[in-house]
């Protein structure tokens, strides 16, 4: 399995596994909860601002993948993906964990996924059980030693920029997804009846490089989908952005629908 660090503050020691739980040469425990992941969440995390999205999220997200709406997008992101023997990679914010196995399938011992929603998490573990799955805030601190991760993923996930720089092994990859400017666009001029466009990833990059990384691509992945109401509904539920109670209502009234998916892909190296 990924060899997890300590997440008691200031501890960070290498975790062993002892027991069917992991320890750390400074004592600390961590059970094994049923379900095949690793609980590291500290007292603290629980009270965060963001705690992970919710099961209505999750599972909206989990059937959207189970229709295969991402497998374009997995393919755009594979040859980014590559791990050497031993290699690691970390992602952030795995969610429901259909993107681990796509793109790491072949390098399970070296793939950890992190995510802040317990449902998420246990749905990914169910999925792949080869792969390491940590209940953990990657907002606080990622459980790898400094310079360690050959590569770090976050798709429509987490950021935490000093974090990612301090884990990520020189010249190892950093590859980010944010939804893109047409991403739901024909969606959310009907919902919102704005369906304002912007595009993020120029910020994302900007921000990694002031944290040290060193910006190497860019891709756009789009495509167009028919979408019938029930994956309209799901499209809704499971985006970041908050969709309230009457958007609910007026979406209950869409018929099926031609909706454009958008991605921004981003890679960098440390
Ligand atoms: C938009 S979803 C994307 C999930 C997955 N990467 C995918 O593309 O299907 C964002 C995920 O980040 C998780 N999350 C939110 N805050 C987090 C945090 N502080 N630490 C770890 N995960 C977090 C949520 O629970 C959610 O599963
Ligand atoms: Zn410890």
């Amino acid at each position: 399995m990924f060899q997890l660090r300590c997440t008691v503050r200031n501890c960070s020691h290498v975790l062993e596994l002892k027991n069917d739980g992991l320890r750390c040469e400074a004592g600390h425990h961590f059970d094994r909860p049923k379900g095949g992941y690793w609980n590291l969440l500290q007292p603290q995390d629980k009270k965060s601002l963001t705690p992970g999205d919710t099961q209505d999220a999750v599972l909206a997200r989990h059937r959207w993948l189970e229709r295969g709406y991402a497998d374009g997008l997995i393919g755009a992101l594979k040859p980014w993906m590559k791990l050497g023997p031993g290699g690691r990679a970390m992602d952030l914010g795995c969610g429901e964990g259909t993107f681990g196995p796509a793109l790491f399938g072949d390098s399970p011992a070296g793939y950890c996924g992190i995510d802040l929603s317990k449902k998420a998490i246990r749905l990914a573990a169910k999925r792949w059980p080869e792969g390491t799955w940590v209940l953990a805030n990657a907002d606080r601190f990622l459980p790898a030693a400094e310079s360690s991760v050959d590569c770090i993923v976050s798709l429509f996930g987490r950021r935490p920029v000093q974090e990612i720089a301090r884990v990520l092994k020189p010249g190892g990859r950093c590859a980010v997804a944010v939804p893109g400017e047409e991403d739901l666009i024909q969606l959310r001029e009907q919902v919102q009846q704005t369906g304002r466009r912007r595009s993020r990833w120029e910020t994302v990059v900007e921000e990694l490089e002031a944290a040290g990384l060193k910006f190497q691509q860019h891709q756009r992945w789009q495509t167009s989908v028919e979408l019938a109401p029930d994956a309209i509904a799901d499209a809704l539920a499971m985006t970041y952005r908050a969709v309230r109670r009457s958007q609910n209502h007026r979406a209950e009234q869409l018929a099926s629908m031609t909706v454009t998916l958008a991605a921004d892909l981003i890679l960098l190296h440390g």
